[in-house]
């Protein structure tokens, strides 16, 4: 890896009880605000997938939009977005899945990915594991195929890593906090 895992997770704010009580909830957002972590990071996921053969890149709703979008311009490949429920104004496929507080829908277009592509697809964390899951469910719906999965943050206790991967879906991910 281009960078050591020690120098991100040192600079990720860990917020105890938010949204809810019993929750360590792992904030990037001083990552994006520092503009040479910034730049650090989005360079690690550009040098990984610079001479793979990916064809989009798709980025969930709404933190794996930061990094998803500035990734698919450095690749020089297109961005999709997956996005929540009801923000999408075309046909779209659906997918409902578990968070760690709560439950939400994702939604791709129906024309956002051609069959036979290989997409690259970014989140910010994976905590349990259902968005990038769901994410990656409406890829294949669509013909897709999910090149990888990739995020800045693990949280392997919660199982999401091991889960995404036992559904074949490869996972890359910079730091974790166990
Ligand atoms: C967070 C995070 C991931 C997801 C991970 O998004 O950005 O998308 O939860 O959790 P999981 O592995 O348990 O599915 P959230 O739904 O809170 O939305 P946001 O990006 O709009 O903050
Ligand atoms: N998404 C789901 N669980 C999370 C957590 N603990 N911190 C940040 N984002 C999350």
């Amino acid at each position: 890896m281009l960078i050591d895992p020690g120098y991100i997770r040192d600079r990720i704010r860990t917020v105890a009880d938010w949204p809810i009580a019993g929750v360590q909830f792992r904030d990037i957002t001083p990552l994006l605000q520092d503009p040479k972590t910034f730049r650090v990071l989005v360079d690690c996921f550009v040098h990984r997938y610079m001479d793979m053969n990916v064809d989009v890149v798709a980025g969930v709703d709404a933190r794996g939009f930061i990094l998803g979008a500035v990734v698919a311009y450095e690749l020089n490949r297109g961005f999709v977005p997956v996005r929540k429920k009801g923000k999408l104004p075309f046909h779209t496929v659906a997918e409902e899945y578990e968070l760690e507080y709560g439950s939400a829908t994702v939604e791709l277009h129906s024309d956002a990915i051609v069959p036979g592509q290989r997409v690259l697809l970014i989140d910010d964390l994976v905590a349990t594991g259902g968005t990038m899951i769901a994410a990656a469910k409406l890829i294949r719906k669509l013909g897709g195929e999910v090149f990888e999965a990739a995020a800045i943050v693990d949280l392997p206790e919660l199982g999401g890593s091991k889960l995404v991967r036992e559904q074949g879906i490869p996972l890359f991910t910079v730091c974790d906090f166990s």
